[in-house]
């Protein structure tokens, strides 16, 4: 097969995203955020919804015009189908399947958490998994409560930060001192737990403030930097686990999350310990985008593995 053209098209969460690639070579990726959010201090889902519904036709027009391709130089269409926010998938899916059929294109359902990976932390997931080809994903372990992005924005939220707040506990981490500790979760295997270090974090901050009410203020450096490094710890002691018991060296750090610079420093550190080969996508790859539904969809467009226009979305990130 010589020219193969996918237009994606990702909307799981809050960023309405459409990318072209050919021959498995990005050609644009184009992101919109939705501010519509921050006066909430998190995702609401059917905001998000109706913001997907106002940015989705520019996004993709946006990315065909970046590409310079026209709808009928595309060989086919590829979507996130899950996992995500049922309403959001709802909007990227019928857009999709309508383009599909008004095109005559093959559809393609791409579940954005399948590039090939070891940790994916985002603001919805946190997962270890065992990745043995494309379409073969095996998760180990998981988050039993919060995932590590939520994890970051809760604890932001405690000290006052605005959402989201994983980005500003990074840049206030890098000139802090992470003196302080929280409480270590104990959870056996390969599964993870991020509630108990929010609790600790609350209470902690609780009683300092009884005694210092500006306490975040004036220590906000070096909390962000402590808080940053207890979420990172939990993550380096589960992966250091899953390679050890799995025997994997060529380990992968995928999500939103994996944007936050002590953990890329951290993940590079105990891979060079270990003689891992380690990945990191390119920064603008970490958080929610179209490439990686468009470089699935064409792996996918190849096995001629193409959706009926009856599948649905799922809210779930287990693999159906
Ligand atoms: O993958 P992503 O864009 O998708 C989801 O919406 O799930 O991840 C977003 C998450 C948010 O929780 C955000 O706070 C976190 O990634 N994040 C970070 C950083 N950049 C983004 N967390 C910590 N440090 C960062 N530099």
């Amino acid at each position: 097969m010589s020219d193969v053209t996918i237009l994606a098209i990702e909307s799981s969460c809050d960023e309405t995203s459409a990318a072209v690639c050919h021959n498995g070579k990005m050609l644009s990726n184009v992101v919109a955020g939705q501010a519509i959010h921050e006066q909430y201090g998190g995702v609401v889902p059917e905001l998000a919804s109706r913001a997907h519904m106002q940015n989705i036709l520019p996004v993709v027009d946006s990315a065909l015009r970046k590409a310079n391709l026209s709808p009928e130089q595309l060989s086919g269409i590829a979507y996130t189908q899950a996992p995500g926010l049922i309403g959001a998938l709802i909007v990227g899916s019928s857009f999709a399947k309508s383009l599909a059929l008004g095109l005559n294109l093959p559809l393609i359902s791409v579940h954005h958490m399948q590039p090939f990976l070891c940790l994916t932390v985002s603001g919805g997931h946190t997962q270890i998994v065992l990745a043995e080809s494309p379409n073969q994903l095996k998760i180990l372990g998981e988050t039993l409560d919060d995932a590590a992005g939520e994890a970051f924005d809760k604890s932001a939220k405690l000290l006052g930060l605005p959402y989201p707040g994983g980005p500003l506990i990074d840049k206030f981490a890098q000139s802090g001192n992470p003196k302080y500790s929280f409480a270590e979760p104990n959870i056996p295997g390969l599964d993870f737990s991020f509630s108990g270090i929010k609790t600790s974090i609350l209470y902690f901050l609780q009683k300092q403030q009884k005694e210092n009410p500006d306490f975040i203020k004036e220590n906000i450096h070096n909390l962000c930097a402590s808080i940053q490094q207890a979420i990172i710890k939990t993550l380096m002691k589960k992966l250091k686990r899953a390679a050890e018991q799995t025997g994997i060296r060529r380990i992968c750090l995928a999500g939103g999350v994996s944007a936050n610079s002590g953990l890329r420093k951290s993940f590079i550190e105990l891979g060079s310990k270990h003689g891992w080969e380690t990945f990191i996508p390119a920064f603008e790859y970490c958080t929610d985008n179209a490439a990686m539904i468009a470089i699935t969809g064409y792996y996918k467009f190849l096995e001629g593995e193409f959706s009926g226009l009856d599948v649905s979305p799922s809210a779930r990130a287990a693999w159906e």
